[in-house]
């Protein structure tokens, strides 16, 4: 017996298919499956695919916009200052309100897996301790992974490297850093080296805001490529942001993206935060800021593409909707052929789970997390920031959403 079947599900490659899902597993995958269901998904054709997944955000900051005031330049740099006057007043318990009403929206818009860095600066770690217990909280609906985020640098924040520590021993989950925050280059190549071995002598991963700048010899990315090859971390470490690679050099990129793929190091910019904090200090030509997108694509690179933040210190707006990374994503990089816009699909769902390790896929035995939307293909989805008709996770339908239906009285 079937626990729940869904019917005529259009996958993202264009298969139309049945899905049978038993306890929290994907049961079978095929055209037509004749089984009894406790339970059924008409799906009729409409798009169902691994649910969404945000390689990159800031659970211990979200929902704190206005607090203590906001942020008026709108900069990365007032965002960093505003961020420590609220992280010096922060309690694990307001963490833990503003991030479960985060999970919330986040499932509603079919995320099911977040990658979140949580600053380390404070020695109190409240956010630390905060989303250590959301991450209990949510476990059977979301993957929450921790980053342990230095905010105001390894070296150039004093105890910071202590902190992180200490944060690793509680068990957050992946070492983080800022390299292009510390002092100098050399400090910050420093600390993309401490990251790379401390991650090498814990067995974990390492996810660095990389060169997230307008500073076109910025080279931390570089760094922290030789490291991952050095201490045998390829597959396991992911650079942030790289904004910086937007106005390198040429000839230096071409030597670069190489080097990247090598070393097997995944890239996540985030379109929605880069194209609104770079390319602030210069007037007209402006520069966008986001990272070569395309480029890494075809270096053969893995790219995920981050939501980074919503309604916080840096960032005003947001949605928890990863189409709208998607479509500012595929805007900005101007991924603009039926290929790439279908590509940038992938970016927020099956590339993104692949760099946080997550073993999912729409076959028999992976775990049953799905999503069905209100379109037909990606694109269609992209476009119309689709509804989020059914959320499934580990085989537990866990939001409906109804397709919104405008009542017209246009007369024509
Ligand atoms: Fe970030």
């Amino acid at each position: 017996m079937i626990d729940l079947l869904i019917r005529g599900a259009q996958l993202p490659d264009g298969r139309n298919v049945d899905i049978a899902i038993a306890g929290a597993s994907i049961a079978e995958v095929a055209p037509r499956i004749e089984a009894e269901a406790h339970e059924v998904i008409e799906a009729a054709g409409r798009l169902v695919s691994l649910p969404f997944v945000d390689p990159h955000f800031h659970m211990d900051a979200t929902l704190s916009y206005g607090i203590p005031r906001i942020n008026a330049s709108g900069t990365l740099l007032e965002g960093i200052a505003l961020w420590g006057e609220l992280r010096a007043v922060l309690t694990p318990e307001e963490v833990v309100e503003r991030a479960l009403e985060y999970c919330n929206i986040a499932v509603s818009k079919g995320i099911l897996a977040i990658r979140t860095h949580v600053d380390v600066t404070d020695p109190r770690l409240a956010g630390v301790e905060g989303l250590l217990e959301v991450r209990e909280k949510v476990k059977d609906v979301i993957d929450l992974q921790l980053v342990a985020f230095p905010q105001d640098g390894w070296y150039r924040s004093q105890g910071a490297e202590e902190n992180l520590i200490r944060a690793l021993d509680m068990g957050v989950d992946v070492v983080g850093g800022i390299p292009h925050f510390e002092r100098t280059l050399a400090d910050g190549a420093a600390s993309v080296r401490a990251a790379c071995e401390l991650a090498a002598e814990r067995g974990l991963q390492v996810d660095l805001h990389c060169d997230e700048s307008d500073d076109p010899m910025s080279r931390h990315i570089e760094t922290l490529a030789a490291e991952t090859i050095r201490c045998g971390l390829q597959g396991r470490v992911a650079g942030s942001h790289l904004t910086s690679m937007h106005s390198m050099d040429n000839y230096y990129v071409a030597k670069l993206l190489p080097l990247i793929a090598e070393a097997g190091v995944a890239a996540i910019p985030n379109p929605l935060i880069n194209i609104t904090l770079q390319g602030r200090m210069e007037s007209y030509p402006k520069r966008r800021g986001m990272t070569r997108v395309p480029e890494l694509l075809e270096h053969g690179i893995p790219v995920g593409l981050g939501q980074d933040c919503m309604m916080d210190p840096w960032y005003p707006l947001g949605t928890a909707d990863m189409l709208d990374v998607a479509f500012m994503g595929l805007h900005v990089a101007q991924l603009t052929s039926p290929a790439q816009m279908a590509q940038c699909y992938g970016l927020v769902t099956e590339s993104s789970a692949g760099i946080l390790g997550l073993d999912w896929g729409i076959e028999a035995g992976k775990p049953a997390n799905l999503v069905m939307l209100d379109a037909t293909t990606p694109v269609e989805a992209i476009r119309k920031r689709a509804t989020r008709l059914a959320v499934i996770s580990r085989g537990k339908v866990v939001s409906r959403s109804p397709a919104p239906q405008a009542e017209l009285a246009t007369g024509w």
